[in-house]
C-alpha cells in the first residue's frame, strides 16, 4: 500500500530532508585524499545528533540482511555500488566515493546519496558519474502526477544504456514517510507507461546505480557491503523527493 503524506507531513518530510542535505554538504567538504571513512561517520552522527534527528540506518536490519547496519551511514569507494560500512580505509585520489545519508527527525525519514570524485579521476569515471546524475534529475523530472510509477524506472534505465553502462537490478528505490522503506519499489529498469499512477503526496526515494562493467553485484563478508562481481567501477544517487500539484519537489536538496 502507498501511503500519500499531507501538506503538513511533506513539511515535516522536507525538515528531515534539510538535515540529510547539510550532512552530505559537510562530508563534502571534509572529502580529501587521506581521509578515514570512518571520520566522515562521526562526523555525519555529530551533526545528525546536533540537529535534532538520529541517524536511520544504525541497527538497520534488513528483510534478507539480520545483521544490523553497524554505522550511521555508507560509504561505498569504487567497485562498492552501496552500503560501504566506514571504518580504517581511507579516500585516494581519483576515488568515485557514494555516500548515503538517513535520518529520522519528529517522526519522518529522510534519505538521499550523493556520489564524489576525489581530485584528477579517468574519463570513465566522470561519464559514470555524470550519466547517473543526470538519470537521477531526469527521473524525477517523470515525478508528475498522472505518470506512471515504471516511467521512473525505464528514464534510469534509458539514461543508462545511452552511455552503454548497466543498471544494478537488485537493488531499488523506495517509498518513504514514517518507515525508511515503504511501498511502492521503484526498479532502475522496465518498460515506461506501468505501475500504479504517481499521486499527490506520495514521496519516493529514487536511487539509481550503474555500473561500468556487468550489472551483478556480491556481498562482502561484512554483510553489507555490495560490490561489482567484476570489480568495475559503480556510481550510485539518491534523492527524496515529493509528488505535488506543483510539480516534483526534491526534499533533500537545497
Ligand atoms: N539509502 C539506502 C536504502 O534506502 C541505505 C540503507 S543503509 C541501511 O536502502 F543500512 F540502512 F540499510
Ligand atoms: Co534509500
Amino acid at each position: 500500500m502507498i501511503i500519500c503524506k499531507s501538506a503538513d507531513e511533506i513539511k515535516l518530510m522536507r525538515q528531515a530532508g534539510k538535515i540529510v542535505t547539510e550532512v552530505l554538504l559537510q562530508i563534502k567538504n571534509n572529502l580529501k585524499p587521506g581521509v578515514q571513512t570512518s571520520y566522515l561517520d562521526k562526523l555525519a552522527e555529530g551533526i545528525i545528533y546536533k540537529m535534532g534527528a538520529l541517524p536511520a540506518f544504525k541497527g538497520y536490519v534488513g528483510k534478507l540482511n539480520s545483521t544490523p547496519y553497524p554505522a550511521n551511514i555508507c560509504v561505498s569507494i569504487n567497485e562498492e555500488v552501496v552500503h560501504g560500512i566506514p571504518g580504517k580505509k581511507t579516500v585516494k585520489e581519483g576515488d568515485l566515493v557514494s555516500v548515503d545519508v538517513g535520518v529520522k527527525y519528529l517522526g519522518y525519514y529522510g534519505d538521499a546519496a550523493r556520489s564524489f570524485i576525489v581530485g584528477d579521476a579517468g574519463k570513465t569515471t566522470h561519464r559514470l558519474f555524470d550519466a547517473t546524475l543526470d538519470a537521477l534529475n531526469m527521473s524525477i523530472d517523470k515525478c508528475v502526477i498522472g505518470n506512471r510509477l515504471s516511467d521512473i524506472s525505464h528514464t534510469i534505465e534509458a539514461r543508462a544504456q545511452k552511455d552503454n553502462f548497466s543498471v544494478v537490478r537488485v537493488f531499488v528505490g523506495h517509498g518513504i514517510g514514517k518507515r525508511m522503506h515503504e511501498d511502492p519499489q521503484i526498479l532502475n529498469y522496465g518498460p515506461p507507461g506501468q505501475g500504479p499512477p504517481l499521486k499527490k503526496g506520495m514521496v519516493l526515494a529514487i536511487e539509481p546505480m550503474f555500473n561500468a562493467g556487468t550489472s551483478d553485484v556480491e556481498v562482502q563478508p561484512d554483510n553489507w557491503t555490495v560490490v561489482t562481481a567484476d570489480r568495475k567501477l559503480s556510481c550510485h544517487f539518491e534523492d527524496t523527493v515529493a509528488i505535488t500539484s506543483d510539480g516534483p519537489l526534491i526534499l533533500t536538496r537545497d
